[in-house]
């Protein structure tokens, strides 16, 4: 991203914090945006020549079969039953699937209706769509849109992965570009070629209920993954083939910044904090070729981002260069009137959102944006050149998805891996990686099989706290659609173990009852495993009023630490939960975030010593609810009340994660001490596994500014490899650093490195080095 577009738009969302002045701006820019647009050099959603044909087809459109373009209708629409109120099997209802596709022209369709569907099923309604599309006047077809958040999660039998949280601490974004490969193939397998996701939203308070979707709190960690996502959905080209699917980054821009951590409530950004860390994940994804981009449903600084052509039209567009679709989040348009109040009615949110920049409209519940779209290109408020621009990138976006082909539905036999052995594997083996161990005291773990095991817990033996949200169903809750082939924690531990295995519940998820049998088992066992979980939930329904596990939980901990044995705690949670008054009474804790289907064995496996954990955290793991403080945070919040520098005491720092083997890290050497320039300088280290079976260790490289022109975080990460050793082996690392892995975005919105000195990291080791100009 160049300084100067930098500038310009950052200085312009300076400018729109008081409305009036923000109209006017928006007012300005609309006009020369849509004059733009009608001339013939086109900014943004440029496609190539090869497009043409879409060109043609768009002039032969009229503005009703246009603006239906733009329109994603719920599947719930078309189906027997009312919205949200599907008569059970779900089917397509002829007439209302007539309506849309021939009076409403209807563009795309999204979502499940409510829960997963087998492939035969997924079938069957795909073709009845596309089928209808045939007999149109456009013979468009229409672009099938699902949320495969981890693993294809609307299809019966598909392959469950960890949540994006728990793939970000294997540090190891290849297991995630796997992922992701498998989850278009599973996607595909059910005729639907794109995908919602990633989550490129950075995880900035634990209390926010999307968090376990997101690759965690750092700007890098979430750019490397997405990208790795983004090239497993979509096969490292914007033209996916049938065994790939179209990525749809989100939530563009700042959703996760909510200052009260509750779901869609405002977020207050500086233009700085934008920029240098909402900013980076998406730019690394549009340059990794994502094809279409979602919308953050809130508002920053009191502008809807639906409603913002800054960030939707010069940002996204014109400086970050994007070209590919934008869709609406969920009922979004209709929303700037509903609940953010910027409109008087849905027919001026419309213009709005499309002045603004949204390409598609996720309605999803009705026709109205389409009516009010069309009165308004009519009353010529909207040019039909402003629509073109829309209709021809998501044209182009469906024949790069090859659905101009006319082959809607794959055969039967087209996909023999869906489900396979293979794929939970690769499922097993993210899950293995992402699992952090946090705290294992006079090395009560690994379990040893002649011990007695007393398994507790409400994540002990529950596949839906495993899975969390997006699984089978939006909520993830309803245990009916899990797939009974898989196992639980303690179906594992009990396969394994054997009697050497008890196993009760002990206590629920938010209440405690009465725990004798349960403290009884206890105090007859050699060690306590207890593994503790956070209701599924995600968006609204996962907005929480404290960030502490659950009293119930802690409370049962409490009970079971009086037997006096020593005490395992596994934590299958949607983010940190502060378990700071437990953590004291246990010799062990096990972090396993959300691990999947194939969860239960991967916390086996590490618990029994099969597997040597290796998983980091990406987050910092907050001890108390009033120190929420991230691991770059600034020198000043480290100031404790007596002055001292010693205010930051989270539970667990971020990077942090042990294994059962003593890894060394040797001093660093640098290639020079002072980096000048354009120059490079190489960092070394030699990292040895002291122990006597093979590890595989994150290597982080942090950075430190010792004085610079805006207050510097204490550190940045800049730089990250997985490793792996065999037994007593010490291999060397090194990494590159330039004056970019330095920068920072200054007050000017400039990405620059000033001269100075500079710290880097690298597990314990530190080294100085100075950049000069
Ligand atoms: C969520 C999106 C999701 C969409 C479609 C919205 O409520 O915010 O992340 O892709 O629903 O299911």
């Amino acid at each position: 991203m160049g300084k100067i577009g930098f500038q310009s738009i950052f200085r312009k969302l300076n400018m729109v914090k008081f409305r009036i002045q923000y109209l006017v701006i928006c007012i300005a820019i609309a006009s020369i945006w849509i004059l733009s647009c009608s001339s013939t050099k086109q900014t943004s959603g440029t496609a190539s020549s090869s497009d043409e044909d879409m060109d043609k087809l768009i002039a032969k459109m009229s503005v009703e079969e246009k603006v239906g373009q733009m329109i994603q209708i719920n599947l719930d629409v078309i189906c027997e039953g009312g919205i949200f109120n599907l008569v059970e099997p779900h089917h397509i209802e002829k007439t209302k699937l007539k309506t849309a596709i021939h009076q409403w022209h209807v563009g795309s369709v999204l979502n499940c209706g409510g829960h997963a569907y087998p492939i035969a099923q997924w079938h069957e309604i795909i073709s009845l769509i596309q089928e209808e599309t045939t007999i149109s006047h456009t013979k468009i077809p229409v672009l099938y849109g699902i949320d495969a958040i981890h693993g294809a999660n609307y299809v019966m039998g598909s392959t469950l992965f960890p949540q994006q949280l728990a793939q970000a601490a294997t540090f190891s974004p290849n297991l995630t570009s796997d992922a992701a490969a498998i989850t278009a193939y599973e996607t595909r397998a059910a005729g639907i070629p794109w995908n919602f996701s990633p989550v490129l939203d950075v995880a900035r308070n634990p209390n926010w209920s999307r968090y376990f979707e997101t690759f965690g709190e750092d700007p890098l960690v979430c750019s490397r993954f997405g990208k790795a996502m983004i090239e497993g959905y979509q096969g490292n080209t914007n033209s996916p083939d049938a065994m790939h699917v179209a990525a749809c980054m989100k939530h563009f821009l700042g959703y996760s910044g909510a200052r009260t951590g509750k779901d869609r409530t405002p977020s207050y950004l500086s233009d700085i904090e934008l920029c240098e860390i909402y900013l980076p994940s998406f730019k690394a994804a549009i340059a990794a070729g994502a094809m279409s981009v979602m919308i953050n449903s809130g508002e920053i600084n009191g502008i809807p981002v639906h409603a913002n052509p800054i960030i939707l039209t010069e940002l996204l567009r014109n400086e970050l260069k994007f070209q590919g679709v934008a869709v609406t989040d969920w009922e979004d348009v209709m929303k700037l009137h509903q609940i953010h109040r910027v409109s008087a009615g849905m027919k001026e949110s419309v213009k709005m959102a499309v002045d603004a920049g949204i390409d598609m409209c996720m309605v999803p519940n009705d026709f109205e944006f389409a009516k009010y779209l069309i009165e308004l290109v009519k009353e010529g408020k909207i040019s039909m050149a402003r629509i073109n621009q829309s209709v021809k990138r998501i044209l182009v976006m469906k024949k790069r998805l090859g659905l101009f082909d006319q082959k809607f539905t794959p055969a039967k036999t087209a996909y023999p891996l869906f489900g396979s052995e293979s794929h939970r594997r690769a499922a097993l083996q993210t899950a293995l990686e992402s699992i952090t161990l946090l705290k294992n005291e006079g090395n009560v773990l690994p379990l040893k099989k002649e011990q007695k095991i007393f398994l507790t817990g409400p994540a002990s033996n529950s596949m839906t706290i495993l899975n969390g949200a997006w699984t089978r169903t939006w909520q993830g809750v309803d245990e009916k659609y899990n797939d009974a082939s898989q196992m639980t924690i303690n179906d594992v531990m009990k396969k394994m173990a054997g009697d050497q295995l008890s196993w009760t519940e002990g206590c629920g998820l938010e209440s405690i009852d009465n725990t004798d049998a349960a403290i009884l088992a206890a105090s007859k066992c050699d060690v306590v495993v207890v593994c503790l979980g956070e209701k599924p939930c995600t968006e609204k329904p996962g907005d929480i009023e404290s960030l502490h596990l659950p009293d119930a939980q802690r409370e049962y901990v409490k009970r079971l630490h009086k037997t006096g044995k020593p005490i395992v705690i596994v934590l299958v949670e949607n983010r940190p939960r502060i378990i700071e008054d437990i953590e004291k009474l246990c010799q062990a804790v096990v972090m396993a975030y959300l691990p999947g289907d194939q969860g239960g064995k991967a916390i086996a496996q590490i618990l029994y010593g099969e597997v040597n954990p290796s998983g980091k955290l990406p987050f910092t793991y907050p001890r108390n609810e009033q120190s929420i403080l991230l691991y770059d945070h600034k020198y000043s919040e480290e100031l404790d009340v007596n002055f001292q520098f010693n205010a930051f005491q989270p539970q667990w720092p971020f990077g942090f994660g042990m294994g059962y083997a003593e890894i060394e890290y040797s001093p660093i050497t640098l290639s020079t001490d002072v980096l000048r320039g354009e120059g490079k300088l190489v960092a070394r280290i030699f990292i040895t596994n002291k122990g006597n079976r093979s590890a595989k260790e994150a290597v982080l490289l942090f950075s430190r500014d010792h004085v610079a022109s805006i207050t510097p975080s204490v550190k940045k990460l800049r730089d990250f490899v997985k490793i792996e050793l065999a037994a007593g082996e010490t291999r060397e690392v090194s990494f590159e650093i330039d004056r970019n892995m330095l920068s920072f975005i200054n007050a000017r919105f400039e990405s620059i490195t000033e001269a100075g000195q500079f710290d880097i990291m690298i597990g314990n080791q530190i080294k100085t080095f100075t950049y000069q100009l």
